[in-house]
């Protein structure tokens, strides 16, 4: 039988997927279905392993007397999926993302009483993880610098760049820690503490619970 231009097509398109692929694709993030995360797309964070590591992300209180849940908690419980996030990169990308590119994690929903729900560093002893800009901190300052996204362990992990740091172009990885008021997101820019690991679960896909 003589191939017709339609197989030859898809044998084109298959060596340019695996020539791609051989190329980048360990470097791709993608989602508990194998799926590339995309702008646009919402997701829940949520530890790789069902069970004792907890679940989603969600909003909380910094302290007592704040008013505004501004500062990102992740909840004890691993039925609880939290929050649905989504990613910002620049305009003008081709709309993947690796490990490693720049890009903005925010909240799908935005509190009332907050500018913005884009993650944001808090400085602090630790630095914290909220959400907001420097109007919505009025008593501490916001940290300049970039966010990306790592492998590691079953799933990935959070690294943010901090524009100033000592010795130049340091990042930290962003960790878990058990406060007062729940399950911390925190930046203690050092190395001890373990990160906060996460698979990415499409949020428009109700099959969770099978993957895990
Ligand atoms: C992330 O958000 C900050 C604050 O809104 C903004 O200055 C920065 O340009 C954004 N970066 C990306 C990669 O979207």
């Amino acid at each position: 039988m003589k191939p017709s231009l339609l197989t030859f097509s898809f044998l084109l398109l298959f060596v340019f997927s695996l020539a791609f692929s051989t190329l980048v694709d360990e470097q791709v993030v993608v989602d508990t279905n194998g799926n590339p995360i995309f702008p646009g797309g919402r997701y829940y964070l949520m530890p790789p392993i069902f069970g004792a590591a907890g679940g989603g992300v969600k909003l909380g209180h910094d302290t007592e007397s704040s008013t505004c849940p501004v500062a990102v908690f992740q909840d004890y419980s691993e039925v609880v999926n939290g929050l649905q996030v989504k990613f910002i990169i620049p305009g003008i990308s081709p709309g993947i993302i690796f490990t490693g590119t720049t890009l903005n994690i925010s909240f799908v929903e935005k509190p009332q009483c907050v500018e913005s729900s884009i993650w944001a560093i808090v400085a602090g002893w630790p630095a914290w993880i909220g959400i907001g800009g420097d109007e919505d901190h009025q008593e501490s300052e916001i940290l300049t610098g970039k966010f990306n996204i790592q492998k590691h362990g079953l799933g990935y992990k959070f690294v943010f760049c901090p524009t100033y740091t000592i010795p130049p172009g340091s990042c930290y990885d962003i960790v878990k820690i058990d406060d007062v008021n729940g399950r911390r997101l925190i930046l203690p820019m050092d190395d001890v503490s373990a990160p906060f690991e996460f698979v990415l679960f499409d949020a428009g896909d109700a099959t969770r619970n099978s993957v895990v």
